[in-house]
């Protein structure tokens, strides 16, 4: 295959696998500091390169589950309390063999929109995702089960003005997932010749 073709086939077979779906078994370390070096790759504008991580493997991630377990109860007490979300949150943790926390570190002198910001992360997180898969490996870009709460802020050693975009899940490909229907470009392209 060419190499237009072997990137094509990539950017299509990227899929977002959740951890329900994991094959059992550990990620070598390596190859997570591969993925991540993916996300230095990734355009900024400035050059702010404003992604910030935290993996959690082995006990980091029982570590970290029960963090936002108790974030989840202190902030839905009583009737918010939903015992089916929170059961969940446990068992997605469980079957993850790393969990990385996705943090965006504002630029000191905010003269970026922070928007530019937040899409220089999501540059980084494409890259580290198609890189997953080049790797046989599952991911899965959640922003569920209190990753985007501030509470996260902490773990990423940010401040109040920055923000925690979530986590990728990683484990082992087990079975092989469908890709949603996507819309045709002529949804969402208009060519403008004159
Ligand atoms: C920023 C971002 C956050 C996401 N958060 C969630 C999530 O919390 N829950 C979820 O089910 N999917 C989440 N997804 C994954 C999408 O559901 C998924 O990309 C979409 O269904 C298309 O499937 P594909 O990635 O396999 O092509 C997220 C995707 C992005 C880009």
């Amino acid at each position: 295959m060419d190499e237009k073709r072997i990137l094509e086939e990539l950017i299509r077979s990227r899929r977002s696998v959740k951890p329900a779906q994991f094959g059992p078994g550990k990620v070598a370390d390596e190859v997570v500091e591969a993925i991540l070096e993916s996300a230095r790759w990734a355009p900024t504008h400035g050059m702010t390169q404003p992604w910030r991580f935290v993996v959690f493997t082995g006990d980091g991630i029982e570590r970290f589950t029960t963090f936002r377990e108790e974030e989840y109860r202190r902030k839905n007490p009583g009737e918010q309390f939903n015992q089916l979300k929170f059961d969940k949150m446990r068992a997605a943790s469980e079957k993850c063999s790393h969990i990385i926390l996705i943090g965006m570190k504002r630029q000191e002198s905010r003269k970026l929109p922070e928007w530019e910001e937040v899409a220089a992360v999501s540059s980084a997180l494409q890259n580290m995702q198609l890189c997953a898969t080049a790797y046989g490996v599952a991911c899965y870009w959640s922003t569920g089960a209190m990753s985007t709460d501030p509470s996260m802020l902490s773990w990423l050693e940010l401040g109040p003005d920055d923000l925690a975009l979530g986590m990728l899940m990683l484990g082992q490909r087990g079975e092989e997932v469908a890709a949603p229907e996507r819309h045709p470009q002529e949804n969402f392209v208009r060519w403008q010749r004159k």
